[in-house]
């Protein structure tokens, strides 16, 4: 039997390695590019001018995505492949960027073999996934998914606003509307990602196909009580915002447990205690809580019920209670069309897997609502993602690459469709 096409591993790593410098942070070892900070927008470029250099053409729309082309034999509609380069705080090297890149592979491979696409081919790289404004922009913007009044007042927990962060990297707020895309410009939207947890690690596994990725809710809470003198104020006089904090942190377990399932999330991410001073009881605790499931009934639950929750703890510590909801992302299953092309697929390279949901959220939720969308996985060593330990064995990205090109294929060569037609 001949060896199927398959990409060139070194390029993909060498492609990695070179993207990880941009935002690398020595001390934490951690990559440091969140949403339209100035090394984000550097990696952009970077991205830009890769694709460039490898003859395809690439552009930057209104929202900040960039996107990669490259024709097929007919003008559309386009089989598109993505994910993100903007990384959370101390980020490892694999969340978003690989998928991205394993595009650009791709179609560096497609090149190579002259092989022939009836539909074109496009790589996205969507702009601000991880939510540092709550969200994702970027794929919200191409789905037509936001509003004016969101881009004039979406704010990251350090009350940066999203618009001005966005105006200091040339692009404006408004204009992210325009990056709508129609989307009968679509044929079908891919994305491989790393897993960032568990599972495959410990079924031994290579792939994961996903079949619906977890909703995801955030919350700006606030409970607010009244600075005092940490000596002075006596234990049961004080309104200490922190032991609000704390209590509730205490009472997670609990929600889950009664209105939850076993996929259910709730994590309290960021915390910022003001004043902030050793020698002070704090007088405000501002955090973000972030819940997620699969089932949008489940997840409303769990919202109610952090709430009410909250409601008795700030009456129990004499502190007020307020939060904004910063974002609510639906959960979302994928394409049954997409599901099995990538089934198919990994049956036919004799790959073994596992259809699976995902706890994290992907561009893939927001593409799925505008073309037949699919997402796999690949084995994240100790399931560590988020942080600068998120590893994966270079032989899983070289799977994960062949399996998402070949499937490409699949989509970009629809049946019946040949090179003279
Ligand atoms: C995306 O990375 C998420 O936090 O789900
Ligand atoms: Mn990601
Ligand atoms: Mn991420």
């Amino acid at each position: 039997m001949t060896q199927p096409i398959a990409i060139k591993l070194p390029r993909l790593q060498n492609d990695l390695l070179e993207l990880f410098r941009i935002g690398y942070d020595a001390d934490s070892k951690g990559v440091f590019r969140m949403g339209f900070t100035e090394a984000d927008m550097q990696a952009r470029d970077w991205l830009i001018k890769k694709f460039e250099q490898e003859g395809f053409s690439a552009r930057m729309d209104s929202a900040g995505n960039i996107i990669g082309s490259m024709p097929g034999q007919h003008s559309g509609p386009v089989v598109a492949i993505g994910s993100h380069i903007d990384s959370v705080p101390a980020g490892g090297m694999f969340d978003g960027s690989l998928g991205v890149l394993a595009g650009l592979e791709c179609m560096r491979t497609v090149r190579d073999h002259d092989l022939y696409c009836h539909y074109p081919l496009e790589v996205y790289a969507f702009a601000e996934e991880e939510g540092r404004f709550g969200g994702m922009m970027g794929v919200q913007a191409i789905a037509g998914e936001l509003t004016p009044q969101w881009l004039e007042t979406a704010h990251d927990a350090n009350h940066v606003l999203l618009k001005d962060e966005m105006a200091r990297a040339g692009l404006s707020a408004l204009e992210a509307l325009n990056a709508r895309v129609d989307p009968k410009h679509f044929h079908a939207f891919l994305e491989l990602h790393i897993e960032q947890g568990p599972v495959l690690e410990r079924i031994k596994k290579p792939v994961g196909v996903v079949d619906a990725i977890s909703g995801v809710y955030k919350w700006l809470v606030r409970l607010i009580g009244k600075a005092n003198h940490a000596g002075t104020a006596p234990m049961d006089m004080r309104s200490d915002a922190f032991m609000g904090l704390a209590d509730f942190a205490h009472e997670i377990p609990r929600i889950i447990e009664e209105d939850g399932t076993d996929k259910s999330r709730l994590t309290i991410g960021w915390v910022k205690l003001k004043p902030g001073y050793a020698h002070t009881v704090p007088g405000e605790a501002e955090f973000t809580l972030v819940g997620r499931d699969t089932d949008p009934q489940v997840m409303q639950d769990l919202a109610d019920s952090c709430r009410r929750v909250l409601s008795a703890i700030a009456r129990r510590h004499n502190l007020m209670f307020e939060f904004e909801q910063m974002s609510w992302l639906a959960p979302q299953a994928m394409s049954d069309e997409v599901i099995q092309a990538f089934c198919r697929r990994a049956e036919a390279l004799q790959l073994d897997y596992e259809v699976m949901p995902s706890g994290a959220g992907h561009d893939a939720q927001y593409m799925a609502r505008i073309t037949p969308t699919g997402l796999i996985f690949i084995p994240s060593i100790g399931g560590i993602s988020h942080a600068p330990d998120e590893w994966t064995h270079w032989q899983d990205v070289e799977i994960g690459a062949n399996l998402l090109l070949h499937t490409a294929l699949d989509f970009a060569r629809p049946s019946g469709k040949t090179q003279s037609a």
